[in-house]
């Protein structure tokens, strides 16, 4: 893998118009496509297919699905949307996830989301997550990446602050991707991501890939922030082999 490969972006766009615009635009300049609830609700699942004829990218399908397992099972066995993605991400749930993995061939990646980046520790208290975890929410993620590992799923989603402690348990058996970046020389200030750290450290920290949306999408020139940001991949991914 060159890092190119290693960038995700969202397509988190209105409609195929759009998007289709934006992979003419980035096709070169990014590893993989990211198909999440927006564009997939607006065009349904024929907007799999509609991306993955315009490009040798890869496909990200991020639904995020979280229901009872056999409803899961039953919805990731009746589409074809699903076997043309690379990845598909479930929540972290034990025996949805195991449900999940049984069901998808070595082409489709499971992704375990564990931690949203968008939530901190207030959140979490809100929701029920014990004190202790929900202050360090690093524990809470690795817990969950056990979960995603004992069920058989390729990788996790986690921020730029958890990776170190998930790659340190589990190395090259479960690959990390990792949301919530933001390049110190972007311009996206207040947005709903929390847990942010810059596209070097994340890499550095050990993510095999990142997912970058805005600070791609708003830049002035988004073909010039892609390659920065490949840039940072390739400084962090250097950077990393010297230490190990
Ligand atoms: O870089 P930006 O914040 O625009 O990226 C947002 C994208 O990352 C969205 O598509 C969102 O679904 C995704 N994402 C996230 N946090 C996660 C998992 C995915 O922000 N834990």
């Amino acid at each position: 893998m060159i890092a190119k490969d290693r960038l995700i972006f969202p397509l988190d766009v209105p409609d195929a118009q759009e998007a289709r615009k934006h992979v003419a635009l980035l096709g070169e300049h990014v590893g993989v496509f990211k198909i999440g609830l927006e564009l997939f609700v607006a065009e349904g699942p024929a907007i799999v297919d509609t991306i993955a004829d315009l490009t040798d990218a890869g496909i990200f399908l991020d639904l995020k699905f979280h229901d009872i397992p056999a409803t899961v099972q039953r919805a990731i066995r009746s589409g074809s949307c699903i076997r043309r993605a690379n990845f598909v991400t479930v929540h972290c749930d034990p025996s949805l996830l195991e449900a999940v993995a049984a069901e998808v061939s070595d082409h489709t990646k499971v992704l375990a989301v564990t931690v949203l980046t968008s939530l901190h520790t207030r959140q979490l208290t809100a929701l029920g997550i014990q004190p202790e975890l929900a202050e360090e929410v690093v524990k809470l993620v690795v817990q969950r990446a056990r979960i995603a590992r004992e069920a058989g799923c390729a990788g996790v989603v986690c921020s730029g602050h958890e990776v170190r402690a998930v790659k340190e348990e589990y190395g090259d058996d479960l690959l990390v991707v990792t949301p919530g970046i933001r390049p110190e020389w972007g311009d996206v200030s207040k947005d709903d991501q929390r847990r942010i750290v810059t596209p070097y450290q994340a890499v550095r920290n050990g993510a095999d890939y990142i997912v970058v949306g805005r600070p791609i999408r708003a830049a002035t020139d988004p073909v010039e922030a892609a390659s920065m940001v490949v840039n940072e991949i390739q400084r962090g991914l250097e950077d990393r082999d010297q230490v190990a």
